[in-house]
């Protein structure tokens, strides 16, 4: 990583089910930082669930709320910023995250996402007909955008716990190397 990265924020990206909430909430706790859900935000903002978005405005007005959300984000301090899966799957909003962020990706398997996400109804892109083919294209659509993450972190096979502990060395030390740290 360049020795001239501001480390202000740990930012988690990744796909649905992949534990970002409940890793955020860990870390945030441990860190004393603000915890921030990006979904929320846009919800509160709007007046409308993130499902009434996609139906009522659509996903591509939905896609430009992040992209605001995003550019807002740079003058952000000490927050965990939690994001929506596809926000992370996208040029522009990674390489502005990273300009203050630290920008891990948690990463799962097409079925441990399935496994996860399958009693949930509240993600509009998971209502259609065959649920697990969307989730099964998307991340590999999405895949090469979550690899440019600093840090990548497989989910399966540890707890949340041990996700949040990993994520939190990572950002420490990344933390430590950054000049707005320094005196
Ligand atoms: C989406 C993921 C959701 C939410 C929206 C779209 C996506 O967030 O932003 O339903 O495109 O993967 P979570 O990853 O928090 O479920």
């Amino acid at each position: 990583m360049s020795a001239t990265r501001q480390i202000h924020n740990l930012a988690l990206i990744g796909f649905m089910g992949t534990g970002k909430s409940s890793v955020g909430r860990l870390c945030a706790a441990a860190l004393r930082f603000d915890l921030i859900d990006t979904d929320q935000i846009i919800e509160e903002r709007a007046g409308q669930s993130i499902t009434e978005i996609f139906v009522k405005q659509g996903q591509e007005t939905f896609r430009e709320m992040e992209r605001q959300l995003v550019a807002e984000m740079a003058g952000w301090r000490q927050k965990v910023i939690c994001a929506g899966g596809g926000l992370g799957a996208n040029e522009a909003n990674l390489a502005s995250l990273k300009q203050h962020a630290l920008v891990v990706c948690l990463w799962a398997s097409v079925e441990t996402i399935w496994q996860r996400v399958r009693h949930q109804g509240h993600r509009p892109l998971l209502q259609g007909p065959d649920p697990l083919g969307n989730i099964r294209s998307l991340l590999e659509q999405r895949s090469p955008f979550y690899k440019q993450a600093d840090v990548l972190v497989n989910t399966e096979l540890r707890s949340l716990r041990e996700v949040a502990d990993h994520v939190l060395h990572q950002f420490k030390g990344a933390r430590s190397e950054s000049p707005a740290q320094q005196p």
